[in-house]
C-alpha cells in the first residue's frame, strides 16, 4: 500500500516536469512505459516497484532535454526521499534509468534496467511509435519524406534506428510485443510508399 501511494507522487511528479513537451517525450510516454515495463517486470520476475517507478522516471535527467542534468537528478533524489522511499530502492531506480536511452548505446547491468530499456524501446515502435517519429519530425520541422535524397526526414528515421530496436530487446516477454510493433511498422511503410 505504501508503494501504492508513493508511485502516486511519482506519477504528479513526472506529469509536473513533461506536460509541456512536444518531442515525444510527454508524460503519457512515461506512463505507457511506466505500464509496459510493469507488466514484462510481473512476467520476468524482476522487482514490479523499481522497475515501475524507473519506468515513470526514465527520461529526468535526460541530456537531451534538461539544461542541468545532474541538478534534476539530485532534485529528483531528494524528492524520492522526501516521499520515503527506501534508500536501497533509490539505489535500485537510479541503477535501472542509467543507461536506458538508445543514443547512450548502453546495455543495462540489471534486470530491472533491461526492461526499462525494452518498455522504452516498445514505445519507440509500432503505432504509437510511428505517431511519435512524425510529432518529433513535425517539432523539429523536418520533412515527412523527399524521395530524392534519405537525410532527416520522418521516413528515413525508420531507417536510422526504429527497424533496428526489435533486435535490441532483451526479454522475452518483450520481444514478443516487439515483432508485433515491427510488422506493423513494416506494413504502414510498404503502405506509404504506395501512397506516396
Ligand atoms: P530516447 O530518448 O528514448 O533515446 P529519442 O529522444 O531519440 O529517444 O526519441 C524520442 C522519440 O522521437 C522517439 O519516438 C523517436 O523515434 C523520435 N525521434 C528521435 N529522433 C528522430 C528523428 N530524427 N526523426 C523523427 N523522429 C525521431
Ligand atoms: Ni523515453
Amino acid at each position: 500500500m505504501e508503494k501504492e501511494k508513493q508511485l502516486k507522487s511519482i506519477r504528479e511528479y513526472v506529469k509536473n516536469i513533461f506536460q509541456d513537451d512536444a518531442t515525444g517525450h510527454d508524460y503519457f510516454h512515461m506512463k505507457r512505459v511506466a505500464k509496459v515495463a510493469k507488466l514484462i517486470a510481473e512476467k520476468e520476475n524482476a522487482d514490479s516497484f523499481v522497475t515501475e517507478a524507473a519506468g515513470l522516471l526514465h527520461d529526468v535527467g535526460d541530456h537531451k532535454l534538461f539544461n542541468n542534468p545532474s541538478a534534476v537528478l539530485d532534485e529528483m533524489y531528494l524528492f524520492l526521499k522526501s516521499i520515503h522511499v527506501q534508500d536501497d530502492d533509490i539505489e535500485k531506480i537510479k541503477i535501472a534509468m542509467k543507461d536506458v536511452s538508445f543514443s547512450k548505446g548502453n546495455v543495462p547491468v540489471t534486470l530491472e534496467g533491461k526492461i526499462v530499456q525494452d518498455a522504452d524501446r516498445i514505445d519507440a515502435i509500432g503505432a504509437i511509435g510511428i505517431a511519435r517519429t512524425f510529432a518529433f519530425g513535425g517539432a523539429k520541422g523536418q520533412l515527412i519524406y523527399h524521395d530524392a535524397h534519405n537525410e532527416s526526414t520522418s521516413i528515413q528515421h525508420f531507417h536510422d534506428k526504429l527497424l533496428k530496436l526489435k533486435e535490441l530487446i532483451h526479454t522475452t516477454t518483450a520481444k514478443k510485443m516487439a515483432n508485433e510493433r515491427h510488422a506493423f511498422m513494416e506494413a504502414f511503410l510498404k503502405e506509404f510508399h504506395r501512397e506516396w
